[in-house]
């Protein structure tokens, strides 16, 4: 490729930070104007962790963190995440609080965090970018911040508890952290 058209390509493309890692795509090859962020991140990427439900802003399932706060990612065009860092649920360790509280709360019966599990991804990114502003909310700013997202199952009750679950073991690790021998 000729200089000037390398120069030219590039501009034609973009950068995301997707779980770490500087992508870059090229508009009319990798995407399109109107490809949204959420083909991008499951078609091309392979981060089938967020689900694409509704397709239209209203169930919460394809919830992923821009710059640390959720978005909805079929409402949020490829290109307008330029220059953005984007996380998935895949970009999470294991030993996040939050994934954690999910996982513990997740026995079979009334109570439970997840059935199906579909909503799943969706609500943990949805309450990771609430304890991300607030590490400690109230029950009722743990409704109001996951009130965007559907849980087709009816787990409500249990998401709630694991969020609240997952405040705590902030708290517990700042503690524990700050504490003499604690980890810095
Ligand atoms: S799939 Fe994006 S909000 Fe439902
Ligand atoms: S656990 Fe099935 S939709 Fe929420």
């Amino acid at each position: 490729m000729q200089k000037n058209e390398a120069a030219s390509s590039r501009e034609r493309g973009i950068r995301i930070r997707v779980n770490g890692q500087w992508r870059d795509f090229a508009l009319g090859d990798d995407l399109s104007a109107s490809t949204t962020l959420a083909y991008l991140l499951r078609e091309r990427l392979g981060f089938t962790g967020l689900k694409v439900s509704c397709d239209e802003g209203a169930c919460g399932a394809c919830t992923v963190l821009e710059d640390g706060a959720a978005v909805l990612s079929c409402m949020v065009l490829a290109v307008e995440a330029d220059g953005h860092d984007i996380q998935t649920i895949e970009g999470l360790p294991a030993d996040d609080p939050v994934v954690e509280a999910f996982a513990e709360q997740s026995e079979p019966g009334f109570g439970t965090a997840l059935q199906c599990g579909y909503c799943t991804p969706g609500f943990v990114m949805t309450a990771r970018a609430l304890l991300n502003a607030n590490p400690s909310p109230t029950l009722a700013e743990v409704k109001e911040a996951l009130g965007g997202n559907i849980c087709r199952c009816g787990c409500y009750a249990g998401i709630a508890r694991a969020v609240l679950n997952a405040s705590a073991k902030i708290a517990a690790r700042k503690a524990g952290a700050a504490a003499p021998g604690g980890r810095a």
